[in-house]
């Protein structure tokens, strides 16, 4: 396994389209989600999409957070091929996120509270999913990445955005 190099907001593969996976079951796509893995857990991020380590490719993986609240060592991870959001729920809610691409920097951000998904695991088998709260958001974050996406550009106030500190200290009261 290797650790990947990350495409930093700019670098115009962020704002592609990605491909759909024609062959689900191929070595390199198993490769490639252990690569993630590895990168995603060295950043010490709970989510990534392929178009994050240059690969214009429609697969994303997550950090499955309920297990992470269970005393054990073990990282859960999901990995989703050719995943789509197929039900949203009326109800929003603005949290701030952050995002491996834009390291240090957190923004505001309103999604859908809750959401059905769907897609292919590792070995083609079809997964779909229920989810609310964290899990809801990072996939929708995930596959807004896969559709040229970032969450810069769903901002719900645009001076709800910076550096880490600063938003700690000045606006995440104001904001919450
Ligand atoms: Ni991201």
């Amino acid at each position: 396994m290797s650790i990947l190099k990350i495409a930093r907001l700019g670098h115009s593969i962020l704002y592609k389209k990605a491909s759909l996976v024609d062959n689900i079951t191929e070595p390199g796509i198993k490769k490639l989600i252990h690569d993630m893995s590895e990168t995603m857990i060295d950043y010490k991020g709970i989510g990534l999409a392929a178009p994050q380590v240059h690969i214009s490719k429609q697969i994303i993986i997550f950090r499955m957070i309920e297990d992470q609240e269970k005393k054990s060592n073990e990282i859960k991870i999901t990995a989703l091929i050719n995943p789509r959001i197929i039900k949203t729920s009326e109800e929003t809610d603005n949290k701030w996120e952050g995002c491996l691409s834009i390291p240090g920097m957190l923004g505001l951000v309103k999604r859908h509270s809750s959401i059905s998904y769907e897609g292919f695991d590792m070995s083609g088998n079809k997964i779909q999913q229920n989810a609310e709260g964290l899990h809801a958001r990072i996939v929708q974050h995930e596959c807004d990445h896969l559709n040229g996406v970032v969450f810069t550009h769903r901002l719900v106030n645009k001076k709800a955005y910076g550096y880490e500190d600063e938003i700690e200290e000045y606006w995440k009261k104001k904001y919450e």
